[in-house]
């Protein structure tokens, strides 16, 4: 394969540009020509297309955000703007896709794959949310930008002697919340993978109230089914004690990315484009049990990860 390009679609998530640049620069070290397009799949049905070189993507390793810029295209869901796609990428010549995203890409780039383009999946997202890999890029990222804001919001909770739900992002998937609920010390972690149990959630607050506990710390993953409002009521309502509500929001998105998801993003898009120029049936790369896995991407898309109940557990006992 000689030409492929290369997008960033969904979300963005701290740790793209560090995918971005091993793209482009394996592509490259392989004699490839390699394209970029701008603003995802709605770029690429505008035909927002330009061929990057080796300082295209220079400095910008430790930038979070996307330097192609990023968009949850509607039209792309259409299968016949799907079929313009694949027509606007022959006129280029570009047999190959780098995507950097998550589900919803992935799914984009499945449409391409079965119309006949070679997709690779590189897993970009701080949902954590994709079944086939352990790990997604910016992932790592987010769960310290909200650790940060744990301890800060720590010291002013303590001070009033207040509790304080923290609501963090994830759509459906709940790692963003129990990962930075265990490495934060959070008194109670909710997440959609665990029933909710409001009246537990109460009596636990009430507990550490009643053993001397200054102030509670809630993480509530944005996919549980309370408003955050309503719990805050119902918490100070039942327990007595002044509540307070912090919704993260997209700041989760933002920063320079961790050296974990620096590497992340390295490895799996330099495998990527490794994929792209050896063979061409489409995959999803990713990290499983430590090492570099590739699935064949519609596979990828049907997998499931166990939810890992030991980890909430013990966050629970040491709460
Ligand atoms: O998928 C990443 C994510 O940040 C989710 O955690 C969140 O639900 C969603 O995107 C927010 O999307 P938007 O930036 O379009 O509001």
């Amino acid at each position: 394969m000689k030409r492929i390009g290369v997008l960033t679609s969904g979300g963005d998530a701290p740790g793209m540009n560090a995918a971005l640049r091993a793209a482009v620069r394996t592509g490259l070290s392989h004699d490839m020509e390699v394209y970029g397009i701008r603003h995802g799949y709605e770029g690429l049905l505008d035909g927002e297309i330009d061929r990057m070189n080796w300082s295209s993507v220079g400095e910008i390793l430790h930038r979070g955000g996307t330097i192609l810029r990023t968009a949850r295209s509607k039209r792309f869901m259409e299968p016949e703007w799907q079929d313009k796609a694949v027509k606007i990428l022959e006129t280029f010549g570009i047999e190959g896709l780098v995507v950097i995203g998550g589900n919803g890409s992935f799914q984009g780039g499945l449409a391409l794959a079965e119309r006949g383009i070679s997709v690779m999946g590189v897993p970009g997202t701080i949902d954590n949310d994709l079944g086939y890999t352990d790990y997604t890029i910016g992932f790592d990222t987010a769960v310290n930008t909200v650790l940060d804001i744990i301890s800060k919001i720590r010291d002013t909770s303590t001070s009033h002697e207040r509790a304080t739900v923290i609501e963090v992002m994830g759509r459906h998937c709940g790692d963003i919340a129990l990962h930075a609920g265990l490495g934060g010390g959070a008194d109670g972690i909710l997440i959609p993978e665990i029933e909710l149990d409001v009246k537990q959630l109460c009596m636990d607050v009430l507990k550490g109230q009643n053993a001397g506990k200054g102030h509670s710390l809630i993480i509530k993953a944005e996919g549980v089914d309370i408003t955050t409002d309503e719990l805050v009521k119902t918490l100070e309502d039942v327990t007595g004690r002044e509540t307070r509500a912090v919704i993260l929001g997209h700041i989760q998105r933002g920063g320079s990315p961790s050296q974990r998801d620096r590497m992340l993003a390295s490895i799996t898009a330099a495998k990527a484009v490794q994929l792209l120029y050896n063979d061409n049936s489409s995959k999803a790369v990713g990290v499983s049990g430590g090492e570099l896995v590739a699935y064949d991407l519609k596979e990828a898309l049907e997998m499931t990860r166990d939810f890992d109940r030991r980890l909430y557990d013990l966050a629970v006992t040491l709460s």
